[in-house]
C-alpha cells in the first residue's frame, strides 16, 4: 500500500483562486482610495488654482505651500499637485486588466506618460524637498527623498525592459514603479490608519521623526514593495500554502489600506473639499 500519497491539505486550484481574488480586493481598494485622492486634489489644490486663489492653499496645513512672492516655489508646487493627480489617474488606467487586453495602443501611450510623468514628478518631488526646503525633519526629508530616487530607478528600469522587449520584466518593474508612484499616497495611509488603531498619535512627534513616525516614513513604501516581492514569489510557487499565505498577507495589507482610506478622507481630505 502507498503510504507516501497524502491527500493534499489544502487545494491546488483553491489557493491559487485566493491569491487572485486577494490582488483583485488590493487593486479595488486601490482604485477606491486614490480616486478620492484624485478627487481631494482636484477639489482643492486645483479648485484655488482655477478661482486664481492660490493663496487659498493656505486653509490646510501644509509644510510650505503658498508663500507670497514666491513664484518659482509656488509654481513648481502647483505644476507638482497638478501632476500628482494626473500621474495618479494614468497609474490606475494603467493596472485595468481590460483596458491591457483590449486597448493595447492605450495601454502603450498611457504607460509612457506613466513613466515620463513619474520621473518629472520625483525631479520636482526633490526640488521641493531640498531646494524650497519643504521638510519637517531630515529624516522625513531622507524617507521621501530615497522614495523619489526609487521611482527614478524602477521607471527607467522598467521603460529599458519595454524597449528590449522583455515583457516579463517590463511588467514587474512597472508594478514596481507603481507601488513607489504610491508611495506618498500609502504614507498618508499609513499615518491615518496609524492614528486610527492606536487610538492617537502614538510615537509621533508632528516633525515626522517619532520612533512611530520614522517605522511609517520608510514602512509606507517598503512594506508594499516587499510584499509585492512575495505576491511574485507565490505566483511562481507551486506550494498551496505560499499561495494562500501570501493571498492572505495582501487581504491583511488591503483592510489596513482601507482603514488608512477611510481615516484620510475623514480627516485628511474631505474637510478641504
Ligand atoms: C510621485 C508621486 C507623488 C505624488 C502623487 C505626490 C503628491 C503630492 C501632493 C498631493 C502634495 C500636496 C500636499 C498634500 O496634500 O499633502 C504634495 C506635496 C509635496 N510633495 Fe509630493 N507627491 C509625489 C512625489 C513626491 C516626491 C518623490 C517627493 C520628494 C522627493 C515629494 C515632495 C513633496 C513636497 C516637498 C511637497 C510640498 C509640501 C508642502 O509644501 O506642504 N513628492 N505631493
Amino acid at each position: 500500500m502507498d503510504v507516501t500519497h497524502h491527500r493534499p491539505a489544502l487545494d491546488a486550484g483553491f489557493a491559487r483562486r485566493l491569491l487572485h481574488w486577494s490582488s483583485r480586493v488590493f487593486f479595488l481598494t486601490v482604485l477606491a482610495g486614490q480616486l478620492a485622492f484624485v478627487a481631494f486634489i482636484l477639489g482643492f489644490f486645483v479648485r484655488h488654482i482655477l478661482a486664481g486663489n492660490i493663496a487659498g492653499w493656505s486653509e490646510k496645513r501644509l509644510i510650505t505651500g503658498y508663500v507670497a512672492g514666491d513664484d518659482t516655489g509656488n509654481t513648481m508646487f502647483a505644476i507638482h499637485v497638478c501632476g500628482a493627480a494626473l500621474l495618479t489617474l494614468s497609474g490606475l488606467i494603467q493596472l485595468i486588466p481590460a483596458i491591457r487586453q483590449r486597448a493595447p495602443r492605450l495601454h502603450r501611450w498611457n504607460g509612457r506618460a506613466f513613466i515620463a510623468m513619474a520621473i518629472l514628478m520625483s525631479l520636482g518631488g526633490l526640488w521641493l524637498t531640498w531646494v524650497r526646503g519643504s521638510y519637517l525633519s531630515l529624516v522625513a526629508g531622507f524617507a521621501v527623498s530615497l522614495n523619489g530616487i526609487l521611482i527614478l530607478v524602477f521607471a527607467i528600469l522598467a521603460l529599458v525592459y519595454a524597449l528590449k522587449r522583455d515583457f516579463v520584466a517590463h511588467s514587474r518593474w512597472a508594478m514596481r514603479t507603481f507601488i513607489v508612484v504610491s508611495g506618498v499616497w500609502f504614507l498618508r495611509l499609513s499615518l491615518m490608519a496609524w492614528l486610527i488603531i492606536n487610538g492617537g498619535p502614538v510615537g509621533m512627534n508632528g516633525k515626522m521623526s517619532g520612533p512611530a513616525d520614522i517605522f511609517l516614513d520608510y514602512g509606507s513604501y517598503l512594506i508594499p514593495l516587499a510584499i509585492l516581492e512575495v505576491y511574485f514569489l507565490a505566483k511562481r510557487s507551486n506550494l498551496p500554502w505560499v499561495k494562500a499565505g501570501t493571498a492572505m498577507l495582501v487581504l491583511v495589507g488591503s483592510l489596513l489600506m482601507a482603514v488608512g482610506v477611510f481615516g484620510a478622507m475623514s480627516i485628511l481630505w474631505l474637510p478641504h473639499m
